[in-house]
Parts: structure tokens; C-alpha cells; sequence
């Protein structure tokens, strides 16, 4: 099964995502989570892709698009892989699809999860990332079991750079311009889903395994 996640910065693409992953045994190939991996380890791609990332714009179409081809070719995304962050461009979901498509393959689903910047916007104070591993909690609504340690792993979490209010709203307007064309891209392609990304987060879930017929 071949999905990319769509919808707006902290709509729960990530969260749903790691879900699917491991509901239908692909890998969760995450651009955003690639990038941070390359700032922590301070590789020249993690350099470029910082100062994009803390103004919220997009990172250039050129360094992710080659990157994700190639994940996509390797061994463990034979039978499918649930794209999180990318495309987010329509010159990126061109690059997706021609690569796709010179292994006559295509994407099954895109699955655009629907939150209200209002909601986005509250949403992301009060996430926390883990500095070591990466997972996700909220202050409310999944927090950590000791305040500000990561539970799968025992390191620091920490709101990141990128979700300060003003980043916040720099990421939407970035989104609605360049990301949500995406949306009708996908539906004129027929494999667009909607699901109500203001429910829980199993009920979203839930929608989202009906959708994909499990
Ligand atoms: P990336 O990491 O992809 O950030 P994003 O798309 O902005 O998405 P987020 O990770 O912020 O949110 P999410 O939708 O995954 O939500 P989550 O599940 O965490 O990218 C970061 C940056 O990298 C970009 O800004 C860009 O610069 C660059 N980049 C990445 N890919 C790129 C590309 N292809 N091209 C160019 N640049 C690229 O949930 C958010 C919070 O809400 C969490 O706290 C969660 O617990 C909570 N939550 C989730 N679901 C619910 C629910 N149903 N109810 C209540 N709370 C919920």
C-alpha cells in the first residue's frame, strides 16, 4: 500500500502515520523527521535545510525530492510506504509520480487530514518532541509520564524550534500556498480521502483504516 499523508502543519499526519506504519507493516518515511536526524548529526543537508526549517518556509524542492526517490527504491518499501511531509509541492508530487511511474507503480491513497488553523495553532504549543528519538506527546492531550522525558527512550523533550506561535503561523500560510494545491491535485487523480483531523486521535484512526479497507 502506497499513501501519502497530507494536511496542514500539526494536523496529526505524524501521529496517524506511525500508526499506519504499524498496522499495515511499511515503513513511516518521514521528511521532516529525515531533516532533524541531519541537523543532529550536523550533515551538510542538515545545514542547508536548517534555515529554511527555523523560518518555517520549505525546504528547496531540490533536496528533498532526490532523497525521497531514492528511500522509496530501497528494499523495505517493496510492498509500500506511508509518505509523511512530502510531497508538498506540486513540482514534488510530479517527481514522485514519474518515479512511480517508471516502475509502473502509483499511489494508492492520499490521505489529507482536515484541522482549522485555529485548532493547528493551539495544537502546537503544547506539542513536545523528543531531542534523542523523535516521538511526539502533548502537554494535554498525550503527555509524558514524567514531565518532560520522553517515555520510549528516557531523553529531554522539548518544544521545537519550529513550533513558536510566530513560526507557527509563518508554516500555515506557507501550507495554504504551496501545500494545499495538493489537495485538489490528488483529488483529480481520484485517490484523495478526507478524514476529521479535530476528532481523537483513534477515532482518526479508525476513519483512516476504513478508508484504506482494513
Ligand atoms: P514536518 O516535520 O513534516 O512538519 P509538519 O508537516 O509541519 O508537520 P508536523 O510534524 O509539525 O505535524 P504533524 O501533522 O505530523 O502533526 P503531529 O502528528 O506531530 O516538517 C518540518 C519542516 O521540515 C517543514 O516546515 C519544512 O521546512 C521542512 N520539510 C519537511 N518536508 C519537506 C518537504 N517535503 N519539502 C520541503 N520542506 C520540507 O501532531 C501535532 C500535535 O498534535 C502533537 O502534539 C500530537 O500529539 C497532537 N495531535 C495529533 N492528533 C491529534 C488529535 N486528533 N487530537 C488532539 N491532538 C492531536
Amino acid at each position: 500500500m502506497k499513501i501519502v499523508m497530507l494536511g496542514a502543519p500539526g494536523a496529526g499526519k505524524g501521529t496517524q502515520a506511525k500508526q499506519i506504519a504499524d498496522q499495515y507493516g511499511i515503513p513511516h518515511i518521514s521528511t521532516g523527521d529525515i531533516f532533524r536526524a541531519n541537523i543532529k548529526e550536523g550533515t551538510e543537508l542538515g545545514k542547508k535545510a536548517k534555515s529554511y526549517m527555523d523560518a518555517g518556509g520549505l525546504v528547496p524542492d531540490e533536496l528533498v525530492m532526490d532523497l525521497v526517490v531514492d528511500r522509496i527504491g530501497k528494499e523495505d518499501c517493496a510492498n509500500g510506504f506511508v509518505l509523511d511531509g512530502f510531497p508538498r509541492t506540486i513540482p514534488q508530487a510530479e517527481a514522485l509520480s514519474a518515479a512511480l511511474n517508471k516502475k509502473n507503480e502509483k499511489l494508492d491513497f492520499a490521505i489529507d487530514i482536515d484541522v482549522s488553523d485555529e485548532r493547528i495553532v493551539k495544537r502546537m504549543s503544547g506539542r513536545r518532541a523528543c531531542v534523542n528519538c523523535g516521538a511526539t506527546y502533548h502537554v494535554v492531550t498525550i503527555p509524558t509520564k514524567k514531565e518532560g522525558i520522553c517515555d520510549r527512550c528516557g531523553s529531554e523533550t522539548v518544544l521545537r524550534d519550529d513550533d513558536k506561535p510566530e513560526t507557527v503561523q509563518k508554516r500555515l500560510a506557507v501550507y495554504h500556498e504551496q501545500t494545499q494545491p495538493l489537495i485538489d491535485y490528488y483529488k483529480n487523480k481520484g485517490i484523495l480521502k478526507t478524514v476529521d483531523g479535530t476528532q481523537p486521535m483513534e477515532k482518526v484512526f479508525s476513519d483512516i483504516t476504513a478508508v484504506l479497507g482494513a
